[in-house]
């Protein structure tokens, strides 16, 4: 296969399996689509949620589901940049896009510099709402490099802390901010 031939999906969503009893099958739609840089050609039911496709089809489990009614932000995952909750949009409606989970946030063995943060400042508190609290971090940076910490609790209110806080993941983010800016801007080394 060539090095950049898409990898095939033909598995259905298990959450979108037909239940006992119903008669028809739900209609399939052919998706094209790269997910943290590599490009899939799959095949998912009209309903299939993307949040179960990534979770279920391509075993990327990084991205948790906390609510599945889009309040919790636990799903949340960057299409074409920008973070979007995956327990609220169909599979279908990413076809052709570019999504990034957590599973694509580090390279080359290196974790990206808002893991790292999320470490250092003690932000993993649950690790529940982790994943999806980081993606809407890297999104915040990517377009926000020095954010103040109200622009980081706005960004960060659709991902809920349910057990301890906000305190340490502002923080996580404010040192992701700091590396991510380097030291010649005055960040971290
Ligand atoms: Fe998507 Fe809670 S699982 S917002
Ligand atoms: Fe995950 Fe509080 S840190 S719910």
């Amino acid at each position: 296969m060539p090095r950049n031939a898409p990898v095939e999906v033909r598995r259905m969503a298990v959450a979108a399996r037909p239940m006992a009893g119903d008669e028809e099958a739900a209609p399939s739609y052919r998706v094209r689509l790269e997910v943290n840089g590599k490009p899939y050609d799959a095949e998912v039911e009209g309903r299939t949620l993307l949040v179960h496709f990534l979770r279920e089809d391509l075993r990327l489990t990084g991205t948790h589901i906390g609510c599945d009614t889009t309040n919790c932000g636990a799903c949340t995952i960057l299409l074409d940049g920008r973070p979007v909750k995956s327990c609220t949009i169909l599979a279908v409606q990413a076809d052709g896009r570019a999504i990034r989970t957590v599973e694509g946030l580090g390279s080359d063995g290196k974790l990206h510099p808002v893991q790292d943060g999320f470490i250092e400042e003690h932000g993993l508190q649950c690790g529940f709402c982790t994943p999806g609290m980081m993606m809407t971090a890297v999104a915040l940076l990517e377009k926000h490099p020095n954010p103040t910490e109200p622009q980081i609790r706005r960004a960060i209110s659709g991902n809920l802390c349910r057990c301890t806080g906000y305190v340490n993941i502002v923080k996580a983010v404010e040192h992701a901010a700091q590396t991510m800016r380097g030291p010649k801007a005055g960040g971290k080394a």
